[in-house]
């Protein structure tokens, strides 16, 4: 192949790449006459062909204008691909007058969980220390240790799923009473928050629901104490609604005196239970070797039902339907 058909080639290239209106358009050209197949390719590859003679200069002649369309073929395809983006950022200009999207859909805590967090707050200023307890518990911790053996009638009411024998998903938080007095001597002044399992489910029952233990051994510790942390914290919960709250005497196995604790908000005509409490049984403490001068009080506060009475819920169930209509 004769030189002057490399030039000629050159020619053609330098203008196609002059001419390319994008980048796709570049690329074409650099395949077409630099590819594997390319127009110059081949007769570049021939220089080594030409007699001795020729072959430095016109081969030094045709590598310089080799050289300088690689560079034209980088500047064109730097300055197309500078002119894609501004026209890309020139479409994607920003109207800061149009309606901002979703914000009339901002998500929020659950009410339970916003319950959960103020009774916690709660507590913790009155101080009382956080623990956790495991929601799988064994048959000694949720029923045995706290006066109810198998067949112990107020089982019953604590019906809850069973994994098998010994294991089951915890009827009430009531197990940490024991975890924490195995744990630690005391005095103790904790509370532990978390998911309970019954079989139940009505307006004011759901199979799985929420509930805050807490438990105070001390050396001198009455009935009144407890009544007076469950006042405050009654008051404190409902601050700025109308409430009334009675102490109802009942029996828990693990208690004695043993109280529930009624809510009424706004003169309703219903009283709501909430909490159940009482004063620990000796025997408890004294079969985990706690020194008898050791007394203790306990509580089990139901936080579904304080949030209905804080929003005014009728149906339990409302609170898991996830329908946002309600709170809007
Ligand atoms: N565990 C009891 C229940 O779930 C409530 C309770 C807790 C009662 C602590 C007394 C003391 O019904």
């Amino acid at each position: 192949m004769h030189y002057y058909i490399i030039i000629k080639l050159v020619e053609e290239a330098n203008f196609a790449i002059k001419t390319a209106k994008n980048i796709n358009q570049l690329n074409e050209v650099r395949t077409r006459y630099f590819g594997k197949k390319g127009k110059l390719t081949l007769p570049l590859k021939q220089i080594i062909k030409l007699n001795p003679f020729d072959k430095p200069i016109i081969g030094e002649a045709i590598n310089k204008t080799k050289k300088t369309l690689y560079k034209r073929l980088k500047v064109h395809n730097a300055k197309l691909y500078k002119e894609t983006i501004n026209n890309k950022i020139a479409k994607e200009k920003i109207d800061v007058t149009l309606p901002g999207k979703g914000s009339e859909n901002i998500g929020n805590f659950h009410p339970i969980t916003r319950s959960l967090k103020r009774i916690k707050n709660i507590f913790k200023n009155l101080g009382f220390t956080s623990i956790y307890g495991p929601e799988i518990e064994d048959e000694f911790h949720n029923f045995e240790a706290l006066n109810m053996p198998r067949k112990h009638p107020a089982r019953a009411m604590h019906d809850t799923f069973y994994f098998n024998e010994n294991y089951m998903l915890r009827s009430h938080t009531s197990s940490i009473m024991i975890r924490s007095i195995e744990k630690q001597n005391p005095p103790l002044k904790i509370f532990s928050s978390g998911k309970v399992y019954r079989c139940d489910s009505d307006l004011n029952h759901s199979p799985m629901f929420h509930q805050v233990e807490g438990l105070l051994v001390d050396e001198v510790v009455s009935f009144s104490d407890l009544k007076g942390a469950i006042e405050i914290f009654i008051k404190v919960f409902f601050e700025g609604q109308k409430i009334e709250v009675r102490f109802r005497p009942s029996y828990f196995p693990f208690t004695e005196p043993s109280a529930e604790i009624d809510v009424r908000i706004n003169y309703s005509r219903d009283w709501l239970e909430v909490i159940g409490c009482g004063m620990i049984q000796h025997n408890i403490l004294k079969r985990l070797n706690i020194n008898p001068k050791f007394k203790g009080f306990a509580f089990g506060i139901g936080a579904e039902r304080l949030t209905m009475l804080r929003y005014g819920i009728k149906d339990l169930r409302t609170l898991f339907n996830n329908d946002l209509r309600t709170w809007r």
